[in-house]
């Protein structure tokens, strides 16, 4: 098969897995990745095939997806092999997926430009008003409130008070979105995710002049 056609069908695969998925990993978040991957890699370069491919899977051996992460990568080496891609191009693609997926914090290293652009698009995804957007939805969904006023960020704060501080939505901009940014590994990922950085930054002004009391920092 060419490479066309394997991406085709690879496309086809995952979204027929991930059709019902509600977990923040559904296809639209797979395709917003994919898409933002393919942009980084026409002004970064990269191997567009590795890419396109790794973006398409690299949720499928998440354990909210799949029972289990040795079951997915089994899954997904399987339908590599189907699809006659050389074993070299599945290693790559599996040792992206894995380092990207890894849980062990944000600093994991990559090395690959290929594992650099797929990684810095799903970050992407994370932040600007998807990010918000799919903040709010996790957190509605785990019954986390909306706010809590200076629950976060105080800079008095003990670590014991801050794990005792209740989630909220607007508390995850502070642990994990306004930080994403520097975590970008290409030229064009930051400048991508300035402009998104930018943009949360007017959200949370104008949420915290809406709330009308003073904001939490
Ligand atoms: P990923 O594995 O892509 O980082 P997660 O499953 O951690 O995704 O999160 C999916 C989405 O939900 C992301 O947009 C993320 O920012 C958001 N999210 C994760 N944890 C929380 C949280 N504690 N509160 C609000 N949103 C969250
Ligand atoms: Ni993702």
């Amino acid at each position: 098969m060419n490479q066309d056609m394997i991406i085709q069908q690879t496309r086809q695969w995952v979204q027929s897995k991930l059709e019902n998925e509600s977990s923040g990993h559904d296809w639209h978040h797979i395709q917003r990745v994919t898409t933002q991957a393919v942009e980084i890699s026409k002004v970064e370069g990269g191997n567009r095939f590795i890419i396109t491919l790794a973006a398409l899977l690299h949720d499928l051996i998440d354990d909210k997806v799949v029972e289990s992460e040795e079951a997915g990568i089994e899954e997904v080496t399987n339908w590599l092999v189907d699809q006659g891609v050389p074993k070299n191009e599945q290693d790559t693609i599996l040792s992206i997926i894995t380092t990207i997926s890894f849980k062990g914090g944000n600093n994991a290293p990559v090395t690959s430009l290929e594992a650099q652009i797929v990684q810095d698009a799903d970050r992407l995804d994370a932040i600007g008003a998807i990010g918000i957007a799919r903040t709010f939805m996790y957190a509605g969904n785990k019954g986390h409130l909306m706010h809590v006023p200076k629950a976060h960020y105080r800079e008095s704060m003990t670590v014991e008070e801050y794990r005792q501080s209740p989630s909220s939505a607007i508390g995850h901009f502070y642990e994990k979105l306004l930080k994403l940014k520097g975590f970008m590994n290409t030229n064009e990922g930051k400048r991508r995710a300035e402009e998104r950085h930018q943009y949360m930054k007017q959200f949370l002004s104008q949420f915290y002049d809406e709330w009308g009391n003073e904001a939490p920092f």
